[in-house]
Order: C-alpha cells, then sequence, then structure tokens
C-alpha cells in the first residue's frame, strides 16, 4: 500500500529544511573523520583536492540527488520507480541506498556511542586527576570493552529512533532546529579557544599550505569518496528529505548553502583539533583515535579543560545525532511509504534492526572472532570492513547512478521543471548539467579504476603507505 503525498510529510519552513539537510551533512564525517585523514594525509594538498572534489563532484550530485526526491515526491525506491520506465533496475538503486544507510548507521551509532561515553566521562569527571598516560589508554580500554560499545549503541539507537518516530516536521525538523545552532555555538567557543593557543598557526599552515610532495592517487580517492560520505550523497538520504520540500524551494541555492555549511565545520574542525595537537607536540597522523585520545589529552592540560571537554563531546554527539536521524529516516520512509506502515512501529522495527547489526561492530575491538577472525580472513575488522564496503563501494557506485540518471535517464522536461526559470537559471543549469552528465561519471569511474586496481595507486606520485 502506499501513501498519497497528501499524507507524506513536509518540511515547515525552508530554514527548516536547511537546518535538517546541513544536519544530516554535518557529522562524525566532518569532525571525527575528516581531522584525523587531512592528518594522515599531510594537510594543505588534501584539504584542496578535497574542496575541489566538494565542488566538481559533489554538489551537481546534491542538487541531483535532492531534485529526484522532490520531483518524484517518494522515498527512494518510489522515486526511482516513479521517474523511470515501468520494470526497469533503477529502483535497485533505492534498494542499495535503503541497505547501505541502514548499514553505515550501524557502525556510525559506535562511534556516536563512543562520544556519548567521553561526554559523560567529562561530565561526571571521570577523567580528572588522571595522567596522560591513563587518559590515553581509556580509549584502547573503551575500544575494547563489550558492554560500553553495547551500552551506549544501545542508547544512541534509542535516542535517534524516537526522534524519527515523532515524525518530518514534528521530530527531525525541530530536533534539528535545536541541535544544529547549539552546534555552531560550541563549535565557535572551541574555535575561539584554539585561536589562543601557540599551537594556532602552526595548525593553519597544515591545513592550508599545500605541499605537492604529499600527493598520492590514494589521497584522491580518500578526498573523493570523503566528499560523499561527508554531504551524505549516495545513500538516499537528501533524497528523502528532498521529497519533503515544496516545489516551489530553489534546490541550487540551497544546496550550495549546505555544502559550503558542511565544507566550513569541516575546516573548523581542523581549526580546532589541530592546534591542540601541534600546541602538545603530538602526531597529526594519529589515525581514528585522534579525536578520543588527544582531545582529552590536550584539554586535560589547559585551564577550563573540563568544560571544553563536555562541550567537545557534546558537539561531536549532536553532530552525530543529527546525522544518524537522517540515515534512519532512509528506510523509514521507505517502509511508511511501501508498506503502509505507521511511522512508530517502522522505528521500533528498525532500532532493532540496527541495534543487532551494530553488535558485531561494537565487538570489532573486543578481539575474538569478530576482530581478530575478520582480520584473518578479510584483513580488517568488522567495523573496517562495513566503512571500507559502504565508503569506498555503494556510496560512488550509486552515487555514479544517480549522476547518470538525473543527466541522461529521466525526460528533460521534468529535469527543467526543477529549475528556476530566469537566465541566471538557465546558465546555471546548462553548468550544472553538463558537469553531471561528463565530470561527474568520468571522475566516479576513475575513482572505480584506481579501487579496482586497474590504474595503480602510484599513478599520481607517492604510493600510498
Ligand atoms: N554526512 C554525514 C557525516 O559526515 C554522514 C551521513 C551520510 C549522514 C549519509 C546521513 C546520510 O558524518
Amino acid at each position: 500500500m502506499a501513501t498519497s503525498t497528501a499524507t507524506r510529510g513536509q518540511w515547515g519552513s525552508r530554514m527548516g529544511f536547511i537546518m535538517a539537510a546541513t544536519g544530516s551533512a554535518v557529522g562524525l564525517g566532518n569532525i571525527w573523520k575528516f581531522p584525523y585523514i587531512t592528518g594522515q594525509n599531510g594537510g594543505g594538498l588534501f584539504v584542496v583536492i578535497y574542496l575541489a572534489a566538494i565542488a566538481l563532484v559533489g554538489l551537481p550530485i546534491m542538487i541531483a540527488e535532492i531534485m529526484i526526491g522532490r520531483a518524484a515526491q517518494a522515498s527512494p525506491v518510489g522515486a526511482f520507480e516513479g521517474l523511470s520506465k515501468p520494470g526497469s533496475p533503477w529502483s535497485l538503486i533505492g534498494y542499495l541506498g535503503v541497505a547501505t544507510s541502514t548499514i553505515v548507521l550501524s557502525y556510525y551509532s559506535i562511534v556516536a556511542g563512543w562520544s556519548l561515553h567521553y561526554a559523560w566521562l567529562s561530565l561526571t569527571g571521570g577523567l580528572s586527576g588522571l595522567d596522560v598516560d591513563a587518559i590515553g589508554n581509556t580509549f584502547g580500554t573503551v575500544h575494547a570493552s563489550p558492554g560500553i560499545n553495547i551500552g551506549w549503541h544501545f542508547v544512541f539507537i534509542a535516542i535517534t529512533s524516537s526522534v524519527v518516530a515523532g515524525g518530518v516536521s514534528g521530530g527531525i525538523e525541530r530536533a534539528s532546529k535545536i541541535l544544529m545552532p547549539a552546534l555552531f555555538l560550541l563549535m565557535s567557543v572551541l574555535l575561539f579557544d584554539a585561536f589562543s593557543q601557540p599551537g594556532f598557526w602552526p595548525a593553519v599552515k597544515f591545513v592550508f599550505q599545500p605541499d605537492a610532495s604529499e600527493i598520492s592517487a590514494a589521497a584522491v580517492l580518500e578526498a573523493v569518496g570523503h566528499s560523499f560520505f561527508t554531504l551524505s550523497l549516495g545513500m538516499g538520504a537528501m533524497l528523502t528529505y528532498g521529497s519533503y520540500l515544496p516545489k516551489d524551494t530553489d534546490i541550487v541555492k540551497t544546496s550550495a548553502l549546505i555544502s559550503v555549511l558542511d565544507t566550513v565545520i569541516a575546516l573548523v574542525a581542523c581549526l580546532v583539533l589541530f592546534p591542540v595537537i601541534f600546541t602538545f607536540g603530538m602526531q597529526p597522523q594519529a589515525g581514528p583515535g585522534l579525536v578520543f585520545k588527544s582531545i582529552p589529552i590536550a584539554l586535560s592540560q589547559v585551564t577550563g579543560g573540563r568544560f571544553l571537554s563536555i562541550a567537545f563531546f557534546f558537539l561531536l554527539f549532536f553532530a552525530a545525532l543529527s546525522s544518524a536521524i537522517a540515515m534512519l529516516e532512509v528506510a523509514a520512509s521507505t517502509l511508511i511509504d511501501r508498506r503502509g506502515w505507521t511511522r512508530k512501529r517502522t522505528c521500533a522495527v528498525m532500532a532493532g534492526v540496527t541495534f543487532v547489526l551494530g553488535i558485531p561492530s561494537a565487538l570489532s575491538g573486543a578481539g575474538g572472532f569478530f576482530e581478530v577472525g575478520m582480520e584473518k580472513t578479510f584483513g580488517r575488522s568488522f567495523f573496517d570492513l562495513f566503512d571500507y564496503l559502504a565508503t569506498n563501494w555503494a556510496l560512488p557506485l550509486s552515487a555514479f547512478f544517480m549522476a547518470i540518471f538525473v543527466g541522461w535517464v529521466i525526460p528533460a522536461e521534468r529535469r527543467r521543471a526543477e529549475f528556476a526559470d530566469t537566465n541566471a537559471g538557465r546558465v546555471i543549469y546548462t553548468v550544472w548539467l553538463t558537469t553531471l552528465r561528463y565530470v561527474c561519471p568520468v571522475a566516479i569511474f576513475v575513482l572505480f579504476l584506481f579501487a579496482t586496481g586497474i590504474l595503480p595507486e602510484t599513478w599520481l606520485g607517492k604510493a600510498p603507505e
């Protein structure tokens, strides 16, 4: 049974949509992942490549993805069905989005759980009075503990699903309108503090000064893949949010604004993290533990550090929550639209599914089969395998097909109708369509040639480490 358009939710205002979509985009990808991959890839030049990827591939595909949702006013599977010929295989991209967002949410929730745990530790003084080594070792203990991981995973999924159960404007939009301003505020406080640290200018240099010796094809690959992840593309999340948009919203301007905000937050996150890292002589290459080890260590050394640490981990949690909401909404809207389930029932079922699916990832630091066994068989833990398959394969694959679908498959009038009918609108339309038709598919195709090893990753110079 399908739900009619009239009974589907809709955003209360354009601002509400911007908050929710920005909330979806700004997440662990910006604050946890972007700084550590920037650190691992040597800073400046990686940032330049990432900015180019956002502008040339990310933004055009975001416009396309939101457009699919808005044009069809349906969740991913129905949207592809509605805009293509009956019986064509395009709806598979919709199913891929539902599967990917559910899988990503299952391990995203584990990292979100770590931020909740650290927020809790900072709040209750659990990190106070410890020496630097002891604080650093806390991450190892957290990572290895089944109880901590599964417990916070449960709490995070419960919070996420209760927001989604509240509906589009009553739950998601309302939460985003609180979470996003809070995030911007906390970020400003932290940036203000970072500015006064001796490591601030070295950090600026590291993040903004390109150094050509650092470039590798692996870094380009990582930058493009991350641009999809950070803009929430390729999972049907922006498509679903776009399906709740009224017809008179300017998709181009709105997408540009979301991309800019997302990019600013990622860069500010670097300017918050790297100053403490340089001030305390730590290594920018620390990897996934960068946030969870370095920040508590660094903040334990400064006055007001406990307050800043509480602020930082709540910020991380808020960012994760508004992204997780978007991931859950993909499957939720699909089940509501296609099965006619109530929103509450859907959220309860999906909460159960994601909770169970996340358990192997929650156990990925605990030794045993999910860590050691998986590493022996697949070369990575369960958590890493999910992350690798989603970011390196599923997201680019589905972004590729979305570009083809909107650029070449849907009728021109459907595509044209979604754009403002002005002179400026026509110019932008042509630039966008050309990029979507040629630049995006070719760029992603080349990316796949690297990822499958058909083109060697050393092609651009330095070999990956
Ligand atoms: N963009 C989010 C981040 O950067 C992740 C995300 C992907 C959220 C897809 C929703 C959908 O963390």
